[in-house]
């Protein structure tokens, strides 16, 4: 059976990610998302994939040209494998990842200590509100630009069948060190069918 369509056990119109709430959340990032982020931000010096799974976002980041550094908690057949982010003692010149859902806040925290030019996390966009984080992240070091996504990003597990369309809304949260202030942005339209045939 297609593990997407596993929701309360019925089959779904729909398909959602379902987190892996209390585990490492292995969800590879559609090439086609991290293209949306390439084409509107620039780089200067080197990127650190985090958190890099299979190397699906990493892949994409090395057509900027920059050297890309892969790293991972778990193994997933890619990159350096047993590097906890948060609390690795490396720094880089930009950091981008797709956090484990369970951990967002605590990358936030690390991402924005250990990236000396821009830190971009690919979240979902209702990472915008809760009190919680009001008090911590928001209030006190709040992203510089957000890149909404226009198009739903549907999330498979590995190796999963892929079919039916996401629910769930996603951005870009940049923190760019040479820039001051937030701006909301909106990603065009297109991007998705642009990039499909790399799935
Ligand atoms: C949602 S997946 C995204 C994978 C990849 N970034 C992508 O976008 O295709 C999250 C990844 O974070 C890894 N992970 C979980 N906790 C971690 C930690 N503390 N440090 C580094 N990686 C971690 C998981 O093993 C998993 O591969």
């Amino acid at each position: 059976m297609d593990a997407t369509y596993n929701l309360s056990g019925g089959f779904k119109p729909t398909i959602k990610r379902f987190a892996d709430l209390d585990g490492p959340d292995f969800f590879p990032t559609p090439p086609w998302a991290t293209y949306a982020l390439i084409d509107n931000e620039k780089f200067s010096g080197d990127i650190w994939e985090s958190a890099c799974g299979d190397g699906a976002m990493s892949r994409v980041l090395a057509e900027t040209g920059r050297p890309v550094r892969s790293s991972d908690l778990h193994n997933r057949g890619f990159g350096e494998v047993g590097i906890d982010f948060l609390t690795a003692p490396h720094r880089a010149d930009n950091i981008v990842t797709n956090p484990p859902y369970n951990s967002a806040e605590g990358f936030v925290v690390a991402g924005v200590e250990k990236a000396r030019h821009k830190f971009a996390l690919l979240l979902r966009l209702a990472f915008l509100e809760g009190a919680n984080r009001a008090n911590t992240i928001f209030s006190r070091n709040p992203p510089n630009r957000v890149w909404v996504f226009s198009e739903r990003i549907t999330f498979y597990p590995s190796g999963a069948v892929q079919k039916g369309t996401g629910t769930t809304a996603y951005a870009w949260f940049v923190w760019d060190k040479n820039s001051t202030g937030s701006e909301l942005k909106w990603l065009k339209p297109g991007y998705r069918a642009k990039y499909l045939r790399l799935k």
